[in-house]
C-alpha cells in the first residue's frame, strides 16, 4: 500500500494535518491535494474537531506545486485537469485552519499558507512566489491573496522577481501573525486551536464566515452580512448561555448549538 501523503492526528478539540513528502520538500501532486481536500472536508464535519492545524516539516511547509508532474503538461491537459479548482474546496472549509509554517512556504505552499486563517511561523520560514523563476506565475491565488495581503508594491515584487522573504519580513507585511523559535512553531499553532476550540463552535464559524466576506464584497455588503451572522447567533443556546453566564459571573459552558 501506498504510503499517505497526507498524515491526520486528532488531539483534545483539533486535528492536525500534516504534510507527508518530505523527499520533495512536501511539493503538493495533485494526489497529494486530494489528500488534503478529502482530510480537511472530513475533519469539517467532525464534530468532535473545532479547529484544524496545516503543517509541514522543519524543512518545509510546501515548496508549492508539484513541478515534475507539470512539466510536460500541454496547456489543454493542464484545463482538463484543472488541478487548482480542488484549492478552491479548503477555502469552503468552515472550521478555522491554523497553519504552523517552518522553512520553505514556496509557491503553492504560500498560497496554500495564505489560505489559512491564522499563520504561526517559525524563523526558518522562507516565503515566496517563484514561479516567475520556471517560466510561469501564481496559479492558485499568489496573485490575489498575496496583493491583499501585503498591498501592491511588495506583492509585485515577489511575484515579479520571485525572491523569498524571511519570517520577521511576513510578520512586519502582515502575512503572518507571529514568529516563533522553530522546536515551538507546532506547541504555539496547538495553544491557538485549543484557545478556539474552547469557544463557542457557531460563533466561530459564524465569525470566520464574515471575515472572509470581507474579501470579495462591497462594505455595504459586508457590513449586511456581519450583521445577519450577529443577529442569527441569537437562535442559539450558546448565545443564551454565554450572556447568562456574563451576568451570573461564571464560567460559560458551551453546547456547539
Ligand atoms: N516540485 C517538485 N519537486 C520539488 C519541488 C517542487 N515544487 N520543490 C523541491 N522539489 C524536490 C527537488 O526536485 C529535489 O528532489 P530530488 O532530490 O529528487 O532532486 C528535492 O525536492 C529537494 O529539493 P532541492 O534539492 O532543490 O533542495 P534545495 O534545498 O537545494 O532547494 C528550494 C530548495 C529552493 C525550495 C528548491 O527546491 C526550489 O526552488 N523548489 C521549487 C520551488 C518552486 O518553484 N515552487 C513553485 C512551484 S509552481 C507552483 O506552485 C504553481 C502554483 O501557483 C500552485
Amino acid at each position: 500500500m501506498n504510503e499517505k501523503l497526507i498524515v491526520t492526528s486528532k488531539e483534545d478539540g483539533y486535528a492536525i494535518v500534516q504534510f507527508n513528502r518530505p523527499d520533495v520538500l512536501n511539493a503538493i501532486n495533485m494526489e497529494a491535494m486530494t489528500e488534503l481536500v478529502d482530510a480537511l472536508e472530513a475533519l469539517d464535519k467532525d464534530d468532535d474537531v473545532r479547529c484544524i492545524i496545516l503543517t509541514g516539516n522543519e524543512k518545509a511547509f510546501a515548496a508549492g506545486a508539484d513541478i515534475k508532474e507539470m512539466a510536460d503538461a500541454s496547456a489543454m491537459e493542464m484545463l482538463k485537469r484543472d488541478q487548482f479548482a480542488r484549492w478552491d474546496r479548503i477555502r469552503k472549509v468552515k472550521k478555522p485552519i491554523v497553519a504552523a509554517v517552518s522553512g520553505f512556504a514556496l509557491g503553492g505552499g504560500c498560497e496554500l499558507m495564505m489560505t489559512c486563517d491564522i499563520v504561526i511561523a517559525s524563523e526558518t520560514a522562507r516565503i515566496g512566489q517563484p514561479e516567475i523563476n520556471i517560466g510561469v506565475m501564481p496559479g492558485a491565488g499568489g496573485t490575489q491573496r498575496l496583493t491583499r495581503a501585503v498591498g501592491k508594491v511588495k506583492a509585485m515584487e515577489m511575484v515579479l522577481t520571485g525572491s523569498m522573504i524571511s519570517a520577521d519580513e511576513a510578520l512586519r507585511w502582515g502575512l503572518v501573525n507571529r514568529v516563533v523559535p522553530v522546536e515551538y512553531v507546532l506547541e504555539e499553532a496547538k495553544n491557538l486551536a485549543r484557545e478556539i476550540a474552547s469557544k463557542p463552535p457557531v460563533a466561530v464559524r459564524l465569525a470566520k464566515e464574515a471575515v472572509l466576506k470581507s474579501f470579495d464584497t462591497t462594505i455595504e455588503g459586508g457590513l449586511e452580512f456581519e450583521r445577519k451572522n450577529f443577529y442569527m447567533l441569537f437562535a442559539s443556546d450558546d448565545q443564551k448561555e454565554g450572556m447568562k453566564a456574563f451576568v451570573e459571573k461564571r464560567k460559560a459552558t458551551w453546547k456547539g448549538k
